[in-house]
């Protein structure tokens, strides 16, 4: 989708879209086409329920005296509380409003009048990126779609007075973009497409934007002790992988007057590329999901290519483990004993709960090999979050109060929220196991705290560490205004702001 930035100019074909505030006043552009109009949007607004309110939309079709095909008024609600977020969910709904329409192009026209917070070009931005994040589609093997079914629009131009610093506004947005449209493509491929080499082949090519990546197949993972990750891995022919990483953009020589230079802050995926369960294995319903099951790789590998894109001032590492949870002649058994990089054994009771066993050697290693100032992992990791929180909001977990803080502010910024759930040493007591340091499963409730709580005895003393279980909000069945439905790409958004507001120098 073309996203352009250009002068207010009313447009002679296409749609434009035009705000209108509370109470049904009209913005000074909704205004100018409703008296070029002879009055057409407010002979419609009367016999409608439009109102203004945030979030409406009201299509006028083939209005008199003008030349575009359409006018959308979109509702702002009271523009002194407009959030960021809720001028990309604008965008976006003029885009799914528009996207298969007929209309090939839409105008939509960004006032610089003063009753908002934030000033015209930074809002215009906004707009397009909402837009932007709500045209994709995952169709590259829809190859009989009818072209009466494909998206008609083709281009947004968001018209504002000095459309060149709305561009500016646009570039890092744009860039976050990118990431987000990668990981909802590496999500939405099948299983026979993305296995653990392929998509390491896909981390591979961050190469190009600077991105330094280094990729541990079975022979050294072996050597490092990896049994719990090579334990679930081990049932598949497709070998596993542990993905990692770096993008160092901090600004250099900084530490240099007696501080010691901090870690990177780290981000740990699990990347299942296929969940069938294993021995344990899963019923028949709905396993075609489990394809998205690399979600928490998905993410980190999205959340790196938005950081290298715009070239944060950061020092970061992604580390994702890579496997796939087959059953076969050779496939781990319930009741196995493996032993972790860490030097902690596990029994496996069941081989369904597996994302943990990945992420205990993955994070093992990005402490061993980092000392990160924080790390924060992902992971679809279990149904029983989903149970809790539904799709709406993505489980927290953390051991740090201020990094659970920051992390649940800039979801809530960027409209990925999160709730934090807790751990604590009952729960932890429940994986205690007779014959190994540990078991991979709890008592039947609390499976998503039992589940926190095994991957807090991969964590090292005193390092600050959040858990996000992305269980229920990696894939959606119902379109949100900024995201359509199947991948959302949940969670690259909110860790860039993460890093934005909190570890950029
Ligand atoms: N990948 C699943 C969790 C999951 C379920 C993600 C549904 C997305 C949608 C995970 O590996 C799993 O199977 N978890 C089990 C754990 C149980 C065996 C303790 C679960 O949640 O049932
Ligand atoms: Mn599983
Ligand atoms: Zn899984």
């Amino acid at each position: 989708m073309k996203i352009i930035f250009a002068a207010p100019k009313l447009p002679g074909r296409g749609a434009v879209a035009v705000g209108v505030m509370a109470g049904t006043t009209l913005s000074p552009s909704a205004a100018n086409l409703d008296k070029a109009t002879g009055g057409a949007l407010g002979r419609a607004i009367k016999g409608s329920r439009f109102t203004g309110k945030k979030g409406q939309l009201l299509e006028v079709l083939g209005p008199p005296g003008v030349g575009v095909s359409r006018i959308l008024l979109a509702g702002l609600g009271k523009p002194g509380e407009l959030e960021d977020v809720d001028l990309e969910n604008l965008g976006g709904s003029i885009m799914a409003q528009l996207q298969a329409s007929g209309a090939r192009e839409v105008a939509i026209m960004v006032d610089a009048i003063g009753q908002f917070r934030r000033k015209a070009p930074q809002r215009a931005a906004r707009y397009g990126f909402g837009a932007l994040l709500r045209s994709y589609r995952f169709d590259k093997y829809r190859t009989k779609e009818k072209p009466e079914n494909k998206p008609s629009l083709a281009k947004v131009t968001v018209m504002v007075q000095n459309p060149a610093a709305a561009r500016r506004a646009f570039d890092d947005l744009e860039k976050i973009a990118e990431g987000v449209f990668f990981t909802r493509d590496l999500v939405s491929e099948p299983a026979n497409v993305i296995y653990p080499k392929s998509l390491a082949r896909e981390a591979r090519k961050l190469g190009k934007l600077g991105v330094k990546v280094q990729v541990l197949g079975t022979a050294e993972m072996r050597r490092l002790g990896m049994g719990a990750l090579l334990g679930v891995a081990q049932g598949s022919d497709n070998d596993p992988q542990l993905v990692i990483m770096r993008w160092d953009g901090a600004p250099k020589g900084r530490g240099a007057k007696g501080r010691t230079r901090r870690g990177p802050i780290a981000f740990v995926g699990k990347g299942v590329t296929f969940d069938t369960g294993g021995i344990s294995i899963k019923p028949a319903a709905h396993m075609e999901d489990m394809k998205w099951d690399m979600g928490g790789a998905g993410v980190v590998i999205g959340l790196m290519r938005a950081l290298a894109g715009r070239k944060a001032r950061v020092n970061a590492v992604g580390v994702c483990g890579l496997v796939e949870n087959m059953p076969s002649a050779k496939a781990q058994r319930p009741g196995d004993i493996v032993t972790s990089a860490s030097g902690q054994t596990i029994e496996v009771i069941n081989t369904d709960a597996e994302g943990r066993l990945v992420l205990a050697d993955a994070l093992w290693y990005v402490q061993e090999k980092f000392k990160p100032r924080a790390i924060i992992d992902l992971a679809t990791l279990t149904g029983a979050i989903i149970v809790a929180l539904g799709h709406d909001h993505a489980g927290l977990f953390s051991n740090d109060d201020r990094l659970a803080e920051r992390l649940t502010a800039a979801g809530k910024a960027v409209g990925e929220p999160i709730w934090r759930m807790p751990l604590g040493e009952s729960y932890d007591k429940n994986i205690d196991s007779d014959a190994a340091d540990m078991k991979n499963v709890g008592a039947r409730g609390g499976g998503a705290i039992t589940a926190a709580q095994f991957l807090q005895r991969f964590v090292d003393k005193g390092m600050p560490w959040a858990h996000l279980d992305i269980a229920g909000v990696t894939w959606e069945s119902k379109a949100k205004p900024t995201a359509p439905k199947g991948g959302t790409g949940f969670g690259v958004r909110l860790l860039d702001r993460l890093v934005a507001d909190h570890y950029e120098g």
